[in-house]
């Protein structure tokens, strides 16, 4: 049984994600050090897309594509620069962009971490200690007191999963660990954050509805007659797609972290911290066991459904969505679709993207859907190089153009919204 989607007003969301580090500009905090030590592949973020000084033009160009929705991030570290400290500044440019979404008629939807912290986190409170928790649902608070009144749909954690790989099994992002010892200390924690937050929000808004937004990937074995490589995809299933939608279904979770990391634990009032479950889906993994360049295996994209890869190299393959929901609907929640979009800077497979993904969406459980992204942005590791706006946008004149496919968008949202 699916649960009821929570805004009766507005039963079907359509819209464009971004995430504040992304596109805003001169933002201070983990990731700025982490470009300064070198510790990405592209241009450091720098002034991004100017979004911090025209978001509400930004926001404008999502309702001209049709948008009824639109979800962007608030930063930690613009909020709470130092420790404790308010920038009440900063909390007043986020509620105008809030108001400003209103007065268009874009449901707002918030999400409070996405990936990056600020300076002071990892230092004095980092995910590994309890204070972590308590240090993110005050700023969740903070931020709920702000948009009281405008913002009813909150994503307290973008990818918690990702995080916790990237950030402290393969340490390619920060805080940037490689530690299998706090792994499960470290879910633990996120996973408490996210009912902390909850929590807070619900106390200062009570229509609020909680979310989050779970990457969700297809895995393929390399060779499929090799019995390896198909124990591989279930493993990986298993932890990195299954274990979130099972611990919040069920407020319990214990799985394996390859090769040999248990991760076991409980939070009973997980399931209770959330009326929404959003997936973010972008492509598949043809998995290898054992691997050449890993010991526990390898991964690769390649472009086994034929429709070419995107410009960052990742397959395309909306076959693969369909099941990817059934999963993420076990767990008994509504679906939103948090992100789902590709590089693709010609558009050569933009419209297309489009349509096959939206064909997945014909279902009574999903209830939005948010492409990422409006604008070419910020792509972390990779800087500016992959481009995944619906509009382009020039660096140098910060000019916003729209691609073709803001018609796909435009009439494939008149449908889903009809
Ligand atoms: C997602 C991230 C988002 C963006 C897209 C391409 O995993 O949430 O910030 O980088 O990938």
């Amino acid at each position: 049984m699916t649960g009821r989607f929570p805004f009766v007003d507005r039963p079907r969301l359509w819209g464009t994600a971004l995430s504040h580090y992304q596109v805003e500009g001169g933002d201070v905090c983990d990731w700025t050090e982490w470009e300064r030590a070198g510790k990405t592949r592209g241009e450091p973020c720098g002034d991004a897309v100017d979004s911090w000084r025209r978001y509400e033009s930004d926001a404008d160009l999502a309702r001209a594509a049709g948008a009824n929705a639109f979800r962007f991030s608030v930063s930690w570290s613009r909020v709470e620069p130092r420790e404790g400290e308010l920038d009440e500044a900063a909390l007043a440019r986020y509620r105008a962009l809030a108001e400003h979404l209103r007065r268009i008629d874009l449901e707002p939807c918030v999400t409070l971490l996405h990936y990056t912290h600020p300076l002071w986190f990892h230092e004095r409170t980092p995910w590994t200690s309890p204070a972590s928790v308590d240090r993110f649902g005050r700023f969740a608070a903070r931020v709920a007191e702000a948009f009281q009144g405008l913002v009813r749909f909150w994503v307290p954690l973008n990818e918690p999963f990702v995080f916790l790989l990237g950030g402290f099994l393969d340490g390619q992002i920060p805080p940037g660990l490689s530690d299998t010892r706090v792994l499960r200390r470290v879910f633990d924690h996120l996973l408490a954050a996210h009912a902390a937050a909850a929590n807070a929000i619900r106390e200062r808004i009570p229509e609020a509805a909680v979310g989050v937004a779970h990457n969700m990937m297809a895995f393929a074995p390399e060779r499929p007659k090799k019995f390896l490589d198909s124990l591989l995809v279930n493993i990986a299933d298993r932890c990195y797609n299954r274990a979130i939608v099972e611990a919040f279904a069920t407020g319990r979770w214990d799985f394996l972290i390859p090769p040999a990391t248990r991760i076991r634990g409980r939070r009973d009032d997980l399931p209770k911290s959330l009326d929404v479950f959003g997936v973010n889906f972008y492509s598949r993994l043809h998995l290898r066991c054992p691997g050449v360049t890993r010991f526990i295996g390898d991964f690769n994209y390649r472009d086994a459904s034929g429709y070419g890869l995107t410009d960052n190299g990742w397959e395309v393959v909306p076959e693969a969505f369909p099941a990817l929901l059934d999963e993420a609907a076990a767990a008994g929640f509504p679906l939103v679709i948090t992100e789902n979009g590709l590089a693709d800077e010609h558009d050569r497979l933009r419209p297309m993207f489009l349509e096959r993904h939206a064909a997945a969406l014909a279902r009574d459980d999903v209830h939005g859907y948010f492409h990422w992204s409006l604008l070419d942005n910020y792509e972390w590791l990779d800087g500016y190089d992959p481009k995944f706006g619906l509009y382009a946008v020039d660096r140098n004149t910060m000019a916003r153009t729209a691609r073709p496919s803001v018609e796909t968008f435009r009439r494939l949202g008149a449908s889903f919204l009809r």
